[in-house]
């Protein structure tokens, strides 16, 4: 069985690879092909792993817009002769609409819906069409010829995205990341459900709210007892279940127990206090998160452009294996790397 994604087109890669990081920390079996930037096909998934795949990437993506389910494949010149040979109200009850999006294609939307709605009237029983409140929504993809008709059963939560930005939670302070950006860190790390994910300068707690709303249990740690304690009003205010924060520095960094994931956004001495210290505190921090992970966990970090991290990582037997650019603006580019131990 096949899932259709329309992904953001506001980074490149990030989209695909967080994607990718998904489907590999949850062991999924299936074949990933991008059709062109922001489309992207996921096939050969077993009947009875379907659902609970398609569900569980719901919840966890963050740089994808929507999730569909493919019903039919075919291109402008065959649906005439392809769509009768589905059987429609196996899927809808009554009412449907249908709505299309076309990529790198010319061909008339309104047309096109009103041509594949007529058709499935034409070889069904008892459907209706209703524009405004229909039972489903038949979703059409054209991208060049090719034709995807596709449904959907699981709707990605973009509102959270919106709603917890981070000016709109209990605590705030300036300096902290996108939810949506922080959601793509979380995954790209690799987590799986119950394992346990660190950030050790959790600031507002941007981290392990999304940490711990797909499932983790998440630990944070800051130097600030304002932080400390601010995080844990936002992990409340989210609905995380299972946190805790600590005020720490990150030279005192001690956990009872190795963490399956470090997913951090150190100070820059930008916006954030560093303790004095400047870039050095990265060298502090890889020292101090080696002592505190798990030899096959992952490290996700943001850095700074003019932050050179590669020579530190050498230093303390790190290496990078992902990294991806996040221009901010003028003055800061975004450097987001996937780590692991040497081994
Ligand atoms: C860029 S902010 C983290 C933002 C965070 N991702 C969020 O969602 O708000 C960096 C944090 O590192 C903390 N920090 C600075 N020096 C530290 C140290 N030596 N040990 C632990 N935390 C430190 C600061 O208090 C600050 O909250």
């Amino acid at each position: 069985m096949e899932l259709f994604f329309i992904q953001s087109q506001e980074h490149d890669s990030l989209p695909l690879a967080e994607l990718n990081a998904v489907i590999e920390s949850e062991g999924f079996n299936c074949n990933i092909r991008q059709i062109r930037s922001g489309l992207v096909v996921a096939d050969s998934i077993d009947s009875d792993d379907f659902d609970y795949v398609y569900k569980r990437l719901t919840e966890r993506l963050a740089y994808t817009h929507q999730i569909t389910h493919v019903l039919l494949k075919t291109n402008l010149k065959e649906l005439d002769s392809k769509i009768p040979t589905f059987d429609w109200n196996s899927i809808i009850e009554d009412t449907f609409v249908v709505r299309v999006k076309t990529y790198d294609s010319d061909s008339d939307v309104v047309a096109i819906e009103r041509r594949i709605g007529g058709l499935i009237l034409e070889n069904s029983k008892n459907l209706k069409v209703n524009l405004t409140k229909p039972h489903v929504t038949i979703r059409i993809i054209v991208y060049k010829d090719d034709v995807y008709l596709t449904c959907e059963d699981y709707i990605l939560n973009k509102k959270y995205f919106q709603d917890f930005k981070p000016h709109k939670r209990p605590f705030f302070h300036p300096g902290c990341m996108s939810p949506k950006l922080a959601r793509c860190m979380v995954n790209l790390s690799r987590i799986k459900e119950g394992q346990l994910l660190l950030d050790p300068f959790c600031g507002t707690g941007g981290m392990l709210m999304e940490g711990g709303l797909i499932g983790a249990r998440v630990v944070g740690t800051d130097i600030d007892w304002n932080m400390k304690n601010g995080s844990a009003i936002n992990c409340e205010y989210a609905g995380v279940k299972d946190f805790k924060t600590y005020k720490v520095d990150i030279n005192e960094l001690k956990m009872y127990e190795l963490c399956d994931a470090v997913v951090t956004d150190p100070p820059y001495g930008i916006s954030t206090t560093t303790g004095g210290r400047d870039d050095l505190i990265f060298k502090d921090f890889l020292l101090a998160i080696k002592r505190n992970m798990k030899d096959d966990a992952l490290l996700v970090m943001a850095s700074p452009h003019f932050v050179d991290i590669d020579q530190f990582l050498s230093e303390v037997g790190f290496e990078v294996l992902e990294r991806y650019e996040i221009r901010m603006h003028k003055s800061l580019t975004r450097i987001i790397s996937v780590i692991a131990l040497v081994d």
